[in-house]
């Protein structure tokens, strides 16, 4: 490990068989040999509690401990994640093996940090979690009138007459599934606090994470209230095709995702618990890594805002499902490799950068992103069933400002927005209670929202608003849906600017899948669109609202209206690039600073050489430690971090002018 570069180790995931052979019969010694040894060689450790993967024991003395899914069948025990986040039995065993951890790591020298479990996920019906699930209903709704009244039950006479009659198998009562599924994440965090009571009881010096596979279980941003620090398993899908010239497209989707990790904790640095430093064996086929992916993504990460650099595996198992899974070191056990040199060069770049740890990414936008919404628009039966696309429209909503290396937040709706100068609202279908009024007080000083097609429809029980859409936000946007039109895959509808709009919009637009027909009341429209019965009604509107403005876009735009009118926006709002002016194809920029330092992450995910400049500054390169030249030459997927002292941070601040 030494020889590899890494100073720091996480170990004890999925480790409970080892730790607990038996029943109440204990194993630490193999554990006390790596802190033993990790101490010698001043590596940290990171330890993990091993709730992730049950003892075959344990699941046949206690049946109880094992998942239900949704036919009613409890699991065989087979794969792992696989518990119940109810059953007081497990939980108890799990109070027990984690104060013993505690109670014999917690003031370890080499201990790091507590990784509690493995990523959390899934459901368990069994009649534990129902009559939990039952209960908290109760203490939120109070009584089932109130319950029926929030999830329209009356519908399809599905009237609940006692709590008891709760279950979860009915999608079609939509407040129900998402109540579900707040519960789920309830659940969790209280499995996940209750796994920390005896760490921070015997080891209250240490911090907590738990590593996020953030898919879409629970909502994150819950969980993350939880812990200390943030992490997150990240194995993006690189070099798909194999011959491909650009990872743009993957690269900007991983960025998205290091956003939200970071947006998890206000902007603060999470930590990449976990990528593979070759392949992964899990898709259906996985190329290796090309030379220098590795240390591109891996410094992809800490531009956005990653204090660490963590891999999985340190060495391949000669056995079971993961035996193909990319390591450090091969079933072959040496040094001699592709992988481990390129490894080692990672760990030797991150050396140089201790003042990286706590530098934070400086974002004057914010981006939306929320769980209950994304189940809302899943679960939703509408007129656009085909294409919802909530995530991708997020994401498209953040890419024309990633190109420009410039920094965007991806935020909760519970978010504090004072400290932004743009809010992005894509498809807030499921508006929380109190959120028009926050973004109403935002704008109203002197802030910045574009809100899209699909936004405001339903409450927090999933019942639609009686005003209409945008519901509570109409008054902020000025304008009101009367209606929207779906359209199947290859329809298309042209957008066209008005003539006086300016906003850097050119030419016609094409639109799909959703286009609203919106009625002006008090915003001005900028486009409209340019075929079909509502030609000529408003495509895009503004309004003036206090001193700020709100934008409302009414239709799924192609990329080019995307690039043009968020960029002008951008432009127009001066928000800070990391690098001034447009940058090549392929080619990112992001800024971390300290109070005493600017670090400045180049990265090329082309497969071809490019080159930018850089601005006045004092830069010099980390890897070399000499000034930097002013044109920087990247080579195919290269990286290039520079330094400047903090002194010199306005050079790349605003140098964007409004473009009239
Ligand atoms: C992660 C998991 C690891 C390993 C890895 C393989 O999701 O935490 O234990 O399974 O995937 O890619």
């Amino acid at each position: 490990m030494r020889a590899a570069n890494i100073n720091t180790i996480t170990v004890g995931v999925f480790a409970w068989a080892a730790l607990e052979p038996e029943e109440g019969r204990f194993e630490f010694g193999w554990l006390d040999d790596v802190f033993e040894r990790a101490e010698k060689s001043g590596i940290r450790v990171i330890l993990a509690t091993p709730s992730g993967g049950k003892p075959n024991w344990l699941a046949h003395a206690y049946p109880e401990v094992r998942r239900v899914g949704e036919n009613g069948r409890r699991d065989p025990q087979q794969w792992r994640h696989n518990h119940c986040l109810t059953s007081p039995v497990y939980r108890s065993k799990v109070r027990e093996i984690n104060t013993r951890l505690a109670q014999r790591y917690g003031a370890r020298q080499p201990l790091a940090m507590w990784h509690v479990s493995n990523e959390y996920l899934g459901y368990c019906y069994c009649d534990l979690c129902m009559g939990a699930f039952q209960s908290w209903l109760r203490a939120r709704y109070g009584t089932l009138d109130r319950l029926n009244d929030a999830y329209w039950s009356r519908f399809w006479s599905h009237t609940f007459t006692a709590w008891e009659e709760v279950q979860v198998i009915d999608s079609s009562i939509h407040g129900l599934s998402l109540d579900w599924k707040r519960f789920m994440t309830a659940q969790c965090a209280d499995f996940l606090r209750a796994e920390m009571v005896p760490l921070r009881k015997h080891s209250p010096e240490t911090p907590v994470t738990t590593n996020f596979h953030t898919i879409e279980h629970y909502d994150y941003f819950r969980l993350a209230e939880e812990i200390d620090v943030v992490s997150w398993d990240s194995y993006p899908d690189w070099h798909a095709d194999p011959d491909g010239l650009d990872e743009s497209a993957v690269a900007a989707e991983t960025a998205f995702r290091f956003d939200l990790n970071r947006g998890m904790k206000g902007g603060k640095p999470f930590l990449l618990m976990e990528c593979t430093p070759s392949q992964i064996n899990w898709r259906d086929v996985s190329p290796l890594r090309r030379p220098g992916m590795l240390r591109l993504s891996s410094l992809q990460a800490v531009a956005h805002g990653s204090d660490a650099v963590c891999y999985f595996q340190i060495r391949k198992g000669l056995g079971g499902a993961e035996k193909f899974h990319g390591a450090v070191i091969d079933h072959a056990g040496h040094a001699q490799t592709r992988t481990f040199r390129e490894v080692a060069a990672v760990g030797a770049t991150l050396e140089k950068l201790p003042g990286i740890v706590g530098a934070r990414v400086p974002a004057k936008a914010a981006l939306i992103f929320d769980w209950e919404n994304l189940w809302a628009i899943d679960g939703a039966r509408t007129p656009q069933n085909k294409h919802k696309e909530y995530r991708e429209t997020c994401l498209s909503h953040y890419l024309p400002f990633w190109k420009r290396g410039i920094a965007v937040d991806i935020v909760s709706s519970r978010s504090e927005f004072s400290s932004y100068d743009l809010v992005l609202v894509p498809m807030l279908y499921l508006l929380p209670e109190g959120l028009a009024e926050r973004l109403s007080a935002f704008v109203a000083k002197g802030g910045t929202v574009v809100a899209t097609y699909q936004t405001g429809y339903v409450n927090e029980t999933d019942l639609c608003f009686q005003t209409g859409a945008p519901g509570p936000l109409s008054e902020l946007l000025g304008i009101r849906v009367e209606e929207f039109d779906a359209l199947p895959d290859s329809s298309r509808r042209s957008v066209i600017p008005r003539d006086s709009a300016g906003h850097g919009l050119s030419g016609d637009y094409e639109a799909r899948h959703f286009l609203d027909i919106v009625r002006c009341e008090g915003a001005e429209a900028l486009a409209e669109y340019g075929g079909d019965f509502y030609a000529g009604s408003p495509a895009l509107t503004v309004n003036s609202f206090g001193s700020g403005r709100a934008y409302y876009v009414a239709s799924r735009n192609d990329e080019r209206f995307q690039d043009d009118f968020f960029g002008h926006l951008a432009g127009r709002l001066r928000l800070p690039q990391a690098l001034p002016g447009p940058l090549p194809p392929g080619v990112t920029a992001h800024i971390r600073e300290s109070g005493s330092e600017r670090f400045l992450f180049l990265l090329n995910f082309a497969r071809r050489e490019s080159a930018v400049s850089l601005p006045p500054g004092g830069w010099s390169d980390v890897d070399t430690g000499e000034p930097a030249e002013p044109d920087i030459r990247l080579g195919a997927f290269g990286a290039r971090i520079l330094r400047s002292p903090a002194a010199h941070a306005q050079h790349t601040k605003n140098l964007e002018a409004p473009n009239p």
